[in-house]
């Protein structure tokens, strides 16, 4: 089991009966449905999710997990994803899937929010390791990216994977990739994109997740809004 698993199947002991469960993105969400998919199956679980993505949706609904629409839904007892970077502080960089929009309103909606990660994910300041990915209205990039080079930020249009088009998220945005300046902090940032037209959402998840569980070398180490709690093998 490596340590992105570990994390999933750990975070996923902790859904009880009668909870509705966000399912996120990516290589550690998928890990998470496989382990939800189990105690599903195995314990008879009572649960509902919800989708942050349609390819979520597709992995939730093939692994037997009952399954509502975003629509359906006002208020979920927690969230549950991984992420590009976290901070000691739990703000978190995420968004290389690009579906900011379902991400972060189901992280918003969430009674809680566990984050899942592995030990590469922990960073000093958001953007160390990846640009800040930024949703925005097709017709507005380039006002948009004129803005964030005011602010001093290198910005590049986001092609898809293969490279012979442009990425688009699910809501139909364009996504463009910002460095900013490594002495702007996360909160300057997210202030200032909050506020900027044309914007959809961006990847800075700040004051959002209430649990990050983290796998290193076999074991898992949880840190809450409570605090940090023992480590677990
Ligand atoms: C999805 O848009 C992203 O925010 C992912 O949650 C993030 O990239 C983490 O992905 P992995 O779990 O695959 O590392």
């Amino acid at each position: 089991m490596n340590d992105k698993q570990r994390v999933a199947v750990q975070a996923a002991k902790l859904v009880r009966d009668g909870m509705l469960v966000g399912l996120g993105t990516g290589s550690t969400a998928n890990y998470f449905i496989d382990a939800l998919a189990q105690r599903h199956a195995e314990e008879h679980l009572q649960i509902q999710t919800v989708s942050s993505s349609v390819v979520s949706a597709i992995k939730a609904q093939s692994s037997g997990l009952p399954l509502l629409a975003l629509e359906q839904v006002s208020r979920i007892d927690v969230y549950v994803d991984g992420a590009d970077e976290v901070t000691a502080d739990m703000t978190l960089l995420k968004g290389r899937g690009a579906d900011l929009v379902r991400e972060k309103l189901l992280a918003a909606a969430g009674r809680e929010f566990w984050v899942l990660i592995d030990q590469s994910k922990q960073v000093e300041h958001i953007g160390q390791n990846f640009p800040v990915a930024i949703e925005v209205m097709p017709f507005a990039w380039r006002m948009v990216q004129r803005s964030l080079s005011e602010m001093g930020a290198a910005v590049k249009l986001r092609a898809n994977a293969g490279g012979d088009g442009l990425a688009v998220s699910s809501y139909g945005s364009l996504i463009l990739d910002a460095v900013f300046d490594p002495e702007l902090s996360a909160r300057d940032i997210n202030d200032r994109l909050n506020g900027m037209p044309g914007i959809v959402e961006h990847g800075i998840f700040l004051g959002l997740a209430t649990a990050v569980f983290c796998g290193h070398a076999g074991k898992v180490t949880q840190q809450s809004v409570s605090g940090f709690l023992p480590e677990s093998g």
